[in-house]
Order: C-alpha cells, then structure tokens, then sequence
C-alpha cells in the first residue's frame, strides 16, 4: 500500500489529501464553507451537506491533477467516519467508499479526534509519545493523552459549549460576524483590562473537565447592562478572551501535574488565538515543557491528518466492512475496540 486518498467532510470544510506511505504528504486541497454560513452566524447543516456533494469532485480533480496523479495510482482510501454533521458525513464516506468499491481497493473510517490527535506527526520535528494534546476548535474542547497510535485517554472535556463556539456566540451576541474568534481576538487589543472580570468556570473544583456555556451568558448579561458602544465590545473581547486562557492554562497545568508528561500540543482553530499561545508560553517557562503547535492548517480541519491516521490504521490490518456506516456522536475512548 502506497499512495492513500483521504477526505474530510465532517462540518464545514471540504477537504481532499494525497499521502505517501515512504514519503509522506504528497499535497492536500481544501475547500472552505465559511462564506455560505456566515450569514446565518453558524453552521447550517443541511447547506454543507449541499456544498460538500457540489465541491468533492471538482476537488478531487484538482488534487490528483496537481499531484500529476490519476484514480489508477491510489492504493486506498481514508475518510472521516464520524463524530461530525451526518448528512456532511455521508457525503465523504458515500463517495470514498463507492470509489474504493468500484477500484477493489481498501477503505478506512477514520475518527475525526483521532486525525486531529495524530496531526502533529505531520510535522518534520513531531513530538515523541507520549504527550498531552489540548484540542480547542468549533466542536470540541478537551484534554487528552496520546499514548500511541489507537490508544488515546480522554482525561477532560467540556460539559458544554466548545471553546470555539463560546467565541463565536460571544461575538455573534455582540452583532459581529462569524466566525467569532478572529473578531474577538482583534477587539481585544483595543479593550482596556480590568472593566469587568469575568469567571475561570470549573476551576475552583478538582478535576479536568471544563465549561463554557456559563462564561457565554456572563457575557451576555455584562452586555445587556453595558452602553454596548464599541469600547463595551473591546472591553467585554478582553475580559472574555483573558478568562478563557487563564481556564484553559490553568487546566493544562492541572492535566500536566497529573500525567507527568512534558510535551504539551495544542490543536484546533482556537490555537491560532495570540492570547492562548502567550498564556501557555508562561506555563512552558514554569513547567520546562516542549509545547507543539502544528502548521495552522493541520491544526484546524484538512484531509492530511486523515489520510495520516487512516494510513496507521491500514498498515495495522483494519478495513471498511461492507456497510457505510457514519456517527454522528462517537467517544475517542476505546475506539480501537469499535473500529
Ligand atoms: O478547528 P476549526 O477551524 O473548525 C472546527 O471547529 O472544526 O475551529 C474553528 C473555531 C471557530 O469557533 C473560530 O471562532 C475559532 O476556531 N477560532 C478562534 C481563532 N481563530 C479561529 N478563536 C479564538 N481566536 C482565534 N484567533
Ligand atoms: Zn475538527
């Protein structure tokens, strides 16, 4: 097995990997929906799943061509198999499978966290297992250990809202556009410390688990009672944004103490926040860690860290069975014995 197609539709990006077993990505295309659902200040399931029937060949088209690639050279193919949007699901895993079916080549369903957990081994300096990994994006927020391939300990996550999706209510709350968290990020830096301080949820309690659907309507509430002119924005962004990032360190910190381990890597569209990466720079000169952040676009949603996992799942034996088969709720503990 050498050369893996992967795909990746889970929400709101279709994304389309070529990955070589000896060598490496070859290259990957992604194709974002940002612009369809930001109207709508979220995103509309049933309209991905649109854009995703409409984009995936085309994609495909032009990833094989720009890897001078056709059908005939692709060993086997990867795809998301959940947790994630059912109808963007079955767009990937229907088109993935009737290909590999119709070429009698292998197929895998890949765990979206698990893609996401492994997407540092993309890097040329990966980190070495084991190592903690805090994943912070628009659909999830939790701490967990990556012993090694497939075995993977859930040690926190959030009871709640995602971090992600608590910067995008916030901003959306304030009238801005989605998604929230660049929005935030930027208003912040015009916002005067100390016009409000807002609660760090859950860390007054021992344990790894975290929430953020009570800082949301902190928000909210600080909101209604402001003038809600643009230094109010500016404000509230900063006292919402430092909130998080004192939470999420102190939490790392917590996860750190209790595991031993010393390698820390955050994922997720939420790594991209200045903030959060200045935060847990302090925590990495306190505690001598080595803290990871893969390239942007392997830490936000893409088909490489698909094709990746996928790969490591091939080579151990797993397959496809004949069904297609996606989850829309699945746990990252245990998935060795589900898959
Ligand atoms: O991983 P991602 O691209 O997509 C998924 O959620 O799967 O993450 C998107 C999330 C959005 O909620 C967005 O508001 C947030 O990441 N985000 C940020 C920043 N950039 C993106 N949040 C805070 N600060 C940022 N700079
Ligand atoms: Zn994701």
């Amino acid at each position: 097995m050498k050369t893996i197609l992967a795909f990746e539709t889970s929400c709101d990006d279709t994304a389309v990997a070529l990955y070589d077993a000896e060598h490496g990505l070859i290259n990957h295309h992604l194709h974002s929906q940002i612009e369809t659902h930001q109207q709508y200040g979220g995103v509309v399931p049933e309209l991905a799943s649109r854009d995703h029937s409409a984009k995936i060949v085309p994609l495909l088209e032009h990833t094989l061509a720009s890897a001078a690639l056709s059908l005939e050279d692709i060993d086997a193919v990867a795809y998301t198999k959940g947790p994630g949007l059912v109808g963007a699901l079955l767009v990937g895993a229907c088109f993935a499978r009737t290909l590999a079916w119709a070429r009698n080549i292998p197929s895998i369903g890949v765990h979206h966290l698990e893609a996401h957990l492994l997407a540092p081994m993309l890097e040329e300096q990966p980190p070495q297992y084991p190592f903690l990994v805090l994943l912070v994006s628009g659909g999830h927020t939790q701490l967990l250990v990556v012993h090694e391939p497939f075995h993977y300990e859930l040690l926190g996550e959030t009871l709640d809202d995602a971090v992600g999706e608590a910067f995008d209510k916030t901003a959306k709350m304030m009238g801005l556009a989605y998604p929230g968290g660049p929005i935030i990020e930027a208003l912040a830096k015009q916002g005067e410390a100390g016009r409000w301080v807002f609660p760090r949820p859950m860390t007054d309690r021992p344990g790894l688990d975290l929430s953020f659907s009570g800082l949301k309507t902190f928000a909210l509430r600080t909101w209604e009672k402001s003038p809600q002119d643009k230094q109010a924005q500016a404000d509230l962004a900063l006292a919402f944004e430092v909130a998080v990032c004192e939470t999420l360190s102190i939490k790392c910190q917590r996860a750190l103490t209790k595991t031993g381990l010393t390698s820390l890597v955050i994922a997720g569209g939420v790594a991209a926040n200045k903030r959060l990466r200045s935060t847990l720079q302090c925590l990495q000169d306190k505690m001598r860690l080595e803290l990871y952040y893969p390239r942007q676009e392997f830490c936000t949603d893409n088909a490489a860290m698909v094709a990746y996992a996928g790969l490591q799942r091939l080579q151990a034996g797993y397959r496809d069975e004949l069904t297609i088969d996606v989850r829309a709720r699945w746990s990252i503990q245990n998935i060795t014995k589900e898959h």
